[in-house]
């Protein structure tokens, strides 16, 4: 990797030396305490086979994985099942009152849902969709808050075999017509209004606005939950409770081979349009559920929490299939960390007596801004294990969430994966794994990551590179829908030799192995921002800037920021006679708000007359960043205009900031 700010903070890290083995007491009750599980992960076949027997097959698979299509890969061939027969049919047979989810409203209203509930609500859900003309393999589009009707959305879906499409809550109407046009999706189901930070979200009526250039749409489910009143549509629009309170609640499951889609999840690459990220049934149920009994250390009697929006992957991996599948209790709350108050997520673990944590570095950073007093007001002793996904963690806050949630007893699992890996890929086993803060350590038993250099050779220990994956895995992306070329052109091709039939994963993100062999990730090498944990393209918001009609160009660069990882500092050209003021700042952040969503408005614009070019006329965004970040600029000398970047230099001091990133 040639990213020189990417390797200073690999030095930094590597000062790093404290090692936290499991301790004595956490061992003698683990799940697996026994570093043999790493050997056993080296014979993949037999490996994934083993694993499998988590998973109820109505019809055995003839072969582990098939790999002679590469890379579209083929897991558990020729098996027949359907996913909500593993989560749900079996616990609600088994112990029908065993509790699914806690439910933990914003305004503190609560439900309590065990396995018997949540089987009979899927049913109904599944039966309705059915009436309305939904069937195996149409698409249906969810937009949703966090509330029980969203898991039981998309296990209605896997129920009938209709791949969900779940599109963010936190999406603009035009991000929602996107999604449900490229996916062609059939029904959408929505909520009236969801309730965040004490606000509402208007989802039927941004859904309404998406609707209306969604030709595909035949019907739309509306879940009330605010009871705001919303425009129906008549013959088009229902409410949930009209329909699903009416229907049967026993519906067969569809049997489903085991390559048949579950899901599409879009997600931001490199490019302005999002991927529809496809994925399977048999291997992703499989890997899913592997990994969430492995990583969290999951026994009966365990309260998990995954604060993920299902929105995200997170969401379906780690909320909905994976601890489903395990059978364990989850809570699962509707809301944001600081409503009422900064203690909330706090009030919760000792409320609902949470076992398991599973959050976001962002919000750890976030905590440790607000301070140890929040957490000191509850007791937070009944934690056993404590998670982390979506960016790298840096090692002040691994030790801060491990000292002030997890009383220093706790082992802290940093998980790396991505929407494409489908679940958990690089990660401590709690019982085994020995941890050292800021390191996601090494990859899970069955699962072969490498780091390379740039023409693709393994780098010794102590050197960086680009994260690979050598080997298939069950949950691995199978295609982008409708464009298989496309999959292959992104993630396959940097580093695969097809003609020595040698195919390497590219997961567009730099790590480096540490003398031990642990790997610490670095964050992306592409034009992929990671803000808060979320993955958004410069291109999209570059495309939304271009867009708004005073804007002629526009550079977008992720700079790092203490609490969100990155925040989003936009470089903006303007058109002839348009004055960049800061009514034109909050007028353009609205608007790439309106086209994607907030989470994609900028922290900073700064209007210039000229982007910095090569003389090809790229722009030059390794020095917007050099810019952005106040660091000493690199090399100019490749510009076609160098003078313009100490301009540029100059005004984004002045304006850094001025905008916050709320
Ligand atoms: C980043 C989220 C460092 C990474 C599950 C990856 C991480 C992208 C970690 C995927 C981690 C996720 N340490 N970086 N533990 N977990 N990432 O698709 O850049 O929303 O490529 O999936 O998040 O984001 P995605």
């Amino acid at each position: 990797m040639t990213d020189g700010e990417n390797l200073s903070t690999i030095e930094a890290l590597f000062d790093e030396n404290r090692h936290f083995p499991p301790s004595e007491e956490f061992k003698a009750q683990a799940n697996i305490s026994s570093s043999e599980i790493y050997d056993q992960g080296k014979d993949m076949v037999n490996y994934w086979r083993t694993q499998a027997s988590r998973i109820t097959w109505k019809k055995p698979f003839a072969k582990v994985f098939d790999w002679s299509n590469a890379p579209y890969a083929k897991w558990y061939v020729d098996g027949k099942l359907n996913i909500t027969e593993s989560a749900l049919d079996i616990h609600a047979k088994a112990t029908p009152d065993k509790i699914a989810y806690y439910f933990e409203g914003e305004h503190g209203d609560t439900r309590v849902i065990t396995y018997l509930d949540l089987y009979k609500e899927v049913c109904k859900l599944a039966n309705t969709l059915s009436d309305l003309g939904v069937k195996k393999g149409d698409r249906v589009a969810i937009y949703m808050g966090m509330i029980p009707e969203f898991p039981v959305a998309l296990l209605a879906c896997a129920r009938l075999g209709a791949p969900h499409s779940v599109v963010f809550g936190g999406f603009s109407s035009d991000a929602l017509k996107d999604r449900i046009n490229d996916a062609s999706a059939k029904v959408l189901i929505t909520c009236d209004e969801s309730w965040r930070n004490g606000g509402r979200v208007a989802l039927k009526e941004l859904a309404d606005v998406a609707v209306l250039e969604s030709p595909s749409i035949e019907h739309v489910i509306v879940v009330q939950r605010t009871g705001a009143s919303v425009n129906m549509i008549e013959g088009r629009d229902h409410f949930y409770h009209d329909l699903v309170t009416a229907a049967s609640d026993e519906r067969d499951a569809e049997e489903m081979d085991s390559e048949d889609p579950l899901f599409i999840l879009y997600t931001s690459g490199t490019t302005a349009r999002p991927k529809g990220i496809v994925h399977s049934t048999g291997g992703y149920a499989v890997g899913a559920a592997t990994t969430h009994s492995m990583v969290f250390d999951i026994k009966d009697g365990d309260v998990y929490w995954c604060t993920a929006d299902v929105g995200w992957v997170t969401g379906h991996s780690y909320v909905v299939y994976g601890p489903l599948i395990n059978g364990v209790t989850s809570v699962l709350y509707e809301g944001v960390p600081q409503f009422p108050d900064k203690d909330r997520y706090w009030e919760i673990i000792e409320k609902y007596k949470v076992t398991q944590l599973y959050t976001a570095p962002t919000s750890i950073r976030t905590f440790m801004k607000w301070g140890t007093e929040y957490p000191k007001k509850h007791d937070l002793t009944s934690l056993k294990v404590i998670g982390t996904v979506g960016e790298p963690i840096n090692p002040e806050a691994w030790m801060w969430y491990y000292e002030f949630i997890g009383n220093s007893k706790c082992p802290v699992v940093d998980t790396w994966w991505q929407t494409e890996t489908g679940h958990i890929m690089i990660s401590p086993l709690p019982g085994v794994t020995t941890t050292k803060p800021g390191s996601a350590t090494v990859a899970l038993p069955g699962i072969n990551v490498d780091v390379v250099d740039e023409d693709g050779n393994s780098v010794p220990n102590g050197s960086g590179g680009y994260l690979v994956i050598t080997h298939p895995w069950p949950g691995m992306a199978r295609t982008i829908f409708k464009d298989p070329d496309r999959f292959k052109d992104v993630y396959w091709s940097k580093f695969s030799k097809p003609e020595e039939n040698k195919w390497v994963y590219f997961a567009g993100d730099g790590a480096k192995k540490d003398l031990e062999g642990y790997i610490w990730l670095l964050g992306r090498v592409d034009d992929v921002m990671n803000i808060s944990g979320h993955r958004i393209s410069t291109l999209e918001v570059e495309s939304a800037l271009v867009d708004h009609h005073a804007v002629a160009e526009a550079a977008v660069v992720g700079r790092n920021d203490p609490t969100t990882g990155q925040a989003i500092a936009a470089f903006v050209t303007l058109k002839g006679n348009e004055k960049g003021d800061d009514a034109l700042i909050l007028e353009l952040r609205n608007h790439v708000a309106s086209k994607i969503g907030k989470i994609a408005r900028p922290a900073s614009i700064v209007f210039t007359d000229e982007l910095p070019k090569t003389r090809s006329g790229k722009i030059m965004r390794r020095l917007l960043r050099d810019i952005s970040e106040q660091r000493q600029l690199g090399d100019v000398t490749t510009l076609a205009n160098a003078d313009v970047v100490h301009e540029i230099a100059e005004r984004a001091k002045a304006s850094q900031d001025k905008v916050s990133s709320e």
